[in-house]
């Protein structure tokens, strides 16, 4: 991609987030099924850094955690639409049959109840507390904060290997804002990045002294190897064909091992399908096509379909992640070694 073809992109994407208010960018993206404490593939995120620092050792909780996402989704989407929480309880706590509950959640909520569960009744708090002075709280905080105390006490005190971390998109800082809460941050190198001012602006204020910069994936400048994982949510279907091409190669030049890149719009297509809307892009992405643009670097990829995740797992699929994949992509040594060979082939 010629560097006038990359300033023209950059200037498109740059003018598609900062014509939006400060407030707004801040809160857009961290409510309802978006919010980081229930998404799916924020989750998926914090359990890849987990499972990174500590091999196998919680994979039992990341799968409650997981659990935990899809049933508060659930509540919180029934109690946005206009359901009543005491009929919902009611119906949760056995008083009345109703179809419309998912088992998932039927039978989580009877878990939780056992004393055999060593999780809060996070179903029952959520539905039946109500925090003062907050009438637009749709579930109760303390609840949807469940499993931030909890992996914040498992993690507390933890030594782990260095690891550094790249967001790239950070957005407004919102996936910090969840590591930091869920005790990861502490065991984390991190660095975010995002193109607009004014989400980088919202970040530094929010998290004082954590390094948040302006740079786009396409020119960021930093060095190959920049750091041992890349991650980025909701980025790549934005892009022109060009620079998703373009992105994919930075992205794999600048991780050291891995790149985790979560797409919310992508199926089992055979060619991405381009839609251009305003300035940028709302595309649909094709798992097969964005998959073999990942191994051309050199990447061994895996792609992760949510929705066929979360049907293993659990036999239920929101309608919010039915078109979410994430694409694991670890370097391999002949990656490195087939850039280094071009870097020693240019110099010569
Ligand atoms: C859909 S939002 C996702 C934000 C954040 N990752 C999240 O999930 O909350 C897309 C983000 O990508 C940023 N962005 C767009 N083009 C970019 C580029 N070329 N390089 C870096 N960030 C970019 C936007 O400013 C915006 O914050």
């Amino acid at each position: 991609m010629k560097a006038t073809a990359i300033a023209l992109e950059n200037a498109r994407l740059k003018a598609s987030w900062d014509c939006f208010s400060a407030g707004h960018l801040a809160v857009y993206l961290a409510a309802g099924a978006e919010d980081q404490r229930i998404n799916a593939c924020s989750i998926l995120t914090r359990a890849l850094l987990i499972d990174t620092l500590w091999p196998r050792r919680f994979d039992a909780l990341i799968e409650e955690e997981l659990r935990f996402g899809v049933v508060m989704t659930w509540l919180f989407e029934q109690v946005r639409a206009g359901a009543s929480r005491m009929a919902l309880l009611d119906e949760l706590h056995g008083g009345r049959r109703g179809a419309r509950v998912p088992a998932v959640v039927r039978q989580a909520a009877a878990w939780l109840r056992t004393d055999a569960c060593p999780l809060p009744d996070y179903v029952t708090d959520a539905l039946l507390f109500r925090t003062a002075d907050r009438p637009e709280e749709v579930l109760f905080e303390p609840a949807l904060n469940t499993f931030a105390q909890r992996w914040s006490a498992q993690l507390a005190g933890l030594q782990a290997a260095p690891l550094t971390v790249l967001e790239i998109a950070c957005g407004s800082g919102n996936e910090y804002l969840a590591l930091r809460d869920f005790g990861l941050a502490a065991h984390l190198t991190y660095a975010g990045f995002d193109i607009s001012w004014k989400n980088i602006e919202n970040a530094r204020c929010a998290h004082p002294g954590v390094n948040f910069f302006e740079a786009s994936v396409l020119n960021s400048g930093l060095p190959d190897n920049a750091c041992d994982v890349v991650f980025l949510h909701d980025l790549l279907g934005h892009l022109s064909p060009e620079a998703l091409e373009r992105a994919l190669q930075e992205i794999m030049r600048i991780a050291r091992k891995e790149a985790w890149l979560h797409c919310f719009n992508a199926a089992d297509i055979p060619r991405h399908q381009i839609r251009p809307v305003g300035l940028y892009h709302r595309n649909r992405l094709s798992i097969a096509q964005l998959a073999a643009s990942l191994s051309q670097t050199g990447a061994a990829v895996e792609a992760i379909p949510i929705p066929a995740l979360l049907r293993r797992k659990f036999h239920f699929v929101q309608p919010y992640s039915a078109s979410a994949v994430t694409f694991i992509a670890r370097k391999t040594a002949s990656a490195s070694r087939r850039r280094q060979r071009r870097r020693n082939a240019r110099s010569l």
